[in-house]
């Protein structure tokens, strides 16, 4: 049987830095995934360009049932630790908004700096995991190629974000198996999707991207807003899915550094002749504007034809448009997975499972979710090198 002291389950984000955290001399350290390539979240991340860390990344920018749980790990390995690296492996970036930073090239650098750093650990990919147990002395992983036996044990398999590319709930079983307790888990970082009277709006649209903020459920974005078949997408309504819960109706300025109506009534002093059509086209896109006239059955009119109150109706339309999602696209397209194992069975410093000494568990698995803009690659970088370090 193989004898390793430490095993890593997964080959993504946090299970390949982990490795390389870990390296110490003497110490046989396995990495162990059922995908062909390591990393492969890592490839498709950002546009294929991966938006690595967020300069602004705080406890503050995560989801958690315990929003103090990730402040241990961040602020023992962050954003500025995570540059350092790419800057030393020669890698060049960007930053695109709001501390974002992003690879000027391919992603997939991240995934060889990675892989460069890890160097003296051993990696193999196409490995099934069947089962793990533990003896009383230390751990068991049955696999596809043989039973590995290991003193310590980090579970870094991620979430259930994107099935297709080998994600699995994996982490949640062994968790489960051991004790440790669950936040009930869902697909976050996702787009919302709409019943067929507000798809009536949406589906001529597909395409059509407006700047919208909405304030939900205690977060509050402003960024783009992106008009599907299928109901909405774009930064704005993927960072409010991880706060909205089916049912709840969420109100959308479509228009947020104008007040719709109070422009209109001036400009109907000004430029009454003008369409409503045209006049509210100065604050969005012209498609949108018009969607929404013909909605409120105003296609023709002229602004200066129209009484406070319609316009009134315009404006709070364009300014709190309020929608109620009836789903969001699920697993299959979600960034990220909402909750997942309970961190009150964690060790904040280390990541270790309170109650099974030698088993960690780190990255997406844990009920610590970030904001979109690079924060779950940090979270995954951080609770790593904690666990790697322990
Ligand atoms: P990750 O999913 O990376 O790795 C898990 C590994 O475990 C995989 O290699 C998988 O094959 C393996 N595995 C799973 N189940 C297994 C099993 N049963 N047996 C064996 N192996 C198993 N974040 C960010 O900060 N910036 C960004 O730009 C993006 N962009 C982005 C785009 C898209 C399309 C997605 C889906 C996600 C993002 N993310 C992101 C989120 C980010 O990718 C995610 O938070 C991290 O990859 C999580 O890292 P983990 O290592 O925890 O899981």
């Amino acid at each position: 049987m193989e004898q390793v002291d430490l095993l890593i389950l997964g080959a993504g984000a946090a299970g390949l830095f982990c490795a390389g955290s870990a390296l110490r001399q003497g110490r046989r350290v396995l990495v162990l995934d059922h995908a062909g390539n390591p990393g492969e979240k890592i490839r498709i991340s950002g546009g294929g360009r991966c938006n690595f860390t967020n300069l602004a990344t705080a406890p503050d920018r995560f989801l958690s049932r315990n929003p103090r749980f990730s402040a241990s790990a961040l602020s023992r390995y962050g954003a500025r630790d995570f540059v350092r690296l790419v800057d030393q492996a020669g890698i060049s970036w960007h930053e695109k908004t709001q501390g974002q930073l992003f690879c000027d090239g391919k992603a997939t650098q991240i995934t060889r700096m990675l892989l460069d750093r890890m160097q003296g650990a051993e990696l193999r990919m196409q490995t099934a995991l069947h089962t793990v147990s533990h003896d009383g002395i230390g751990f068991m992983v049955e696999t596809s190629a043989g039973t590995v036996r290991a003193a310590q044990l980090v579970v870094a398999t991620g979430g259930k974000s994107i099935p297709k590319i080998g994600a699995t709930g994996f982490a949640y079983d062994i968790a489960a198996q051991f004790g440790l307790r669950m936040v009930e888990t869902r697909a976050a970082l996702v787009p919302l999707t709409f019943a067929e009277q507000e798809l009536a709006l949406c589906r001529p649209l597909a395409g059509v991207s407006v700047e919208a903020e909405i304030r939900h459920g205690g977060g509050g974005f402003r960024d783009a807003l992106l008009f599907t078949h299928r109901g909405l997408s774009g930064p704005v309504i993927l960072q409010i899915s991880s706060f909205w819960t089916p049912g709840e109706t969420l109100r959308v300025n479509l228009a947020p550094d104008h007040d719709i109506a109070s422009e209109l009534k001036a400009g109907r002093g000004q430029a009454g002749r003008v369409s409503v059509a045209s006049a509210l086209g100065r604050f969005l896109p012209a498609r949108l504007a018009a969607a929404i006239c013909e909605e409120t059955g105003l296609t023709q009119a002229r602004l200066a034809d129209q009484p406070n109150k319609r316009l009134e109706a315009i404006g709070a339309r364009v300014n709190g448009w309020q929608v109620r999602p009836v789903g969001t696209e699920g697993y299959r397209t979600a960034e990220v997975t909402l909750g997942g194992i309970d961190t009150r069975d964690l060790d904040a410093r280390t990541m270790q499972a309170r109650k099974m000494p030698g088993l960690f568990f780190i990255g997406e698995c844990v009920d610590v979710t970030g904001w979109l803009g690079g924060y779950n690659f940090q979270w995954a970088w951080a609770s790593a090198d904690a666990a790697g370090r322990a």
